[in-house]
This record gives C-alpha cells, sequence and structure tokens, in this order.
C-alpha cells in the first residue's frame, strides 16, 4: 500500500472520523475498560492519534506508529497543543516495527487490517511485542456485514479506498484466530461502517 495516498488523505482525516464520531466514542470507552494506569500501551496505524490522545490519561505511556509522515506530523502538532507527553508518535511501517519483544500490555490495531496486503504475516509479526498475558485489540470495519456495506465499500472502492479483506463478524473472528490467537471478548459497534471489536491475547502453542 502507498504511503503517499495516506499523506494526501491526512490533512482531511479528522473531518473524515467525525463520520464515525460515535462509533470512535464507543470504542474509546471499550478500550479503558481493558486498560489500566500502570500500562504501556502501542497503537499501530495510529493515523492522526485520535485513540491514543483518547488514552492518554487511562495508561502510563503509549507509543504510536503510522507510516505516513503527514499523519504524524498533525499527531505530534495536536499533542504539542494539549501538552500531552506520554505519547510518542513514529514513523514505522508496520510490517517491520522496532521494538524489543514483550516490550507492550496492550497493542491497538485500528481500522488498519482490512487494508493490508499481508494482514496474516503482519498479525504473526507483532505477537513478538505483546507481554504474556498482554491484549491484542482490533476494532475493524465490518466492509462485507451487510447488503449495505457491501454497497458503501464498493462505493469506497470506486472512489480510490486502499481495501484489501472484506471482512465480516465471524470473518474477521476466524482470520485472527487463525493467526495464533484465543478470543477473550466481541462487540459489535453499530455506524454506517459497523466495526467489530476484538480482543485477543497470544495463543501458548504458536
Ligand atoms: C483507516 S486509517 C486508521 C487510523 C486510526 N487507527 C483510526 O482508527 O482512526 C489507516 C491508517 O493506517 C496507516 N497505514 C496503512 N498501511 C500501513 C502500514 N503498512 N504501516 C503503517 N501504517 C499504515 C495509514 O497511514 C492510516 O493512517
Amino acid at each position: 500500500m502507498e504511503t503517499n495516498y495516506w499523506d494526501k488523505k491526512a490533512s482531511d482525516y479528522d473531518n473524515h472520523l467525525k463520520k464515525s464520531k460515535n462509533s470512535y466514542s464507543k470504542i474509546i470507552e471499550l478500550i479503558i475498560k481493558e486498560s489500566n494506569k500502570a500500562q504501556t500501551l502501542l497503537d499501530i496505524g495510529t493515523g492522526t492519534g485520535e485513540i491514543p490522545i483518547a488514552l492518554a490519561d487511562s495508561v502510563e505511556k503509549i507509543v504510536a506508529t503510522d507510516f505516513s509522515q503527514e499523519m504524524v506530523n498533525i499527531a505530534n502538532l495536536k499533542i504539542e497543543r494539549l501538552h500531552i507527553n506520554n505519547i510518542s508518535f513514529q514513523v514505522q511501517d508496520c510490517y517491520n516495527l522496532s521494538f524489543n519483544d514483550e516490550m507492550f500490555d496492550i497493542i491497538i490495531v485500528s481500522n488498519l487490517l482490512h487494508l493490508l496486503d499481508r494482514p496474516e504475516q503482519f498479525l504473526n509479526s507483532i505477537k513478538r511485542l505483546l507481554k504474556k498475558n498482554g491484549k491484542l485489540i482490533v476494532p475493524t470495519f465490518l466492509h462485507n456485514e451487510s447488503i449495505k456495506t457491501k454497497i458503501i465499500s464498493k462505493i469506497m472502492e470506486i472512489k480510490g479506498h486502499p481495501i484489501n479483506t472484506r471482512f465480516d463478524s465471524k470473518s474477521l473472528i476466524k482470520f485472527i484466530s487463525a493467526c495464533g490467537y484465543n478470543l477473550e471478548k466481541s462487540a459489535f459497534v453499530e455506524g454506517i461502517m459497523p466495526m467489530l471489536f476484538v480482543v485477543v491475547t497470544k495463543n501458548d502453542n504458536s
């Protein structure tokens, strides 16, 4: 996937998110329930940092990565303006993250999985970053959930949106589980394009 596409989207990304304001509020509420003040969290494919910024008071430290320099620039301006000092935004490709093993209590992958050309490789590669009882949280748009979402998805594709996998609730859980994770929790989040909020842990045998 081209960085260029997301660099061009960056300046309007927060306006775009407003269309899914209620779903994102719900996702953030659910993530907060999974977190505590002593934890270190990694957000991969953070965009303009809306999720980590909303979580800054709920955990100790956040590292948030995106391969788009423009997205990261906007995220950095926001934390500067808000005087938030426990988030570090970094430009990194999700397939090649430069962190030590077992660094994070929680990893968030919000609305990235369906965009990736190698989502299986990605999910396998980030397992090493999670602490033993750490949680991977994967809120993901369900482009294949209903006739309505399929039509919206097709229109998005025609407009150039880079969708690689069209998940429904069942196929998303099946896919993540097949990559060596155990399902802990899932919740359907209503919206123009609904999401499934998925919490998993590492499978001991993987
Ligand atoms: C749909 S946005 C989601 C942003 C944010 N997580 C959210 O839920 O609002 C997808 C983000 O993933 C980033 N992205 C796409 N492919 C990536 C890759 N290979 N490595 C890192 N970031 C990537 C894009 O730059 C974009 O900011």
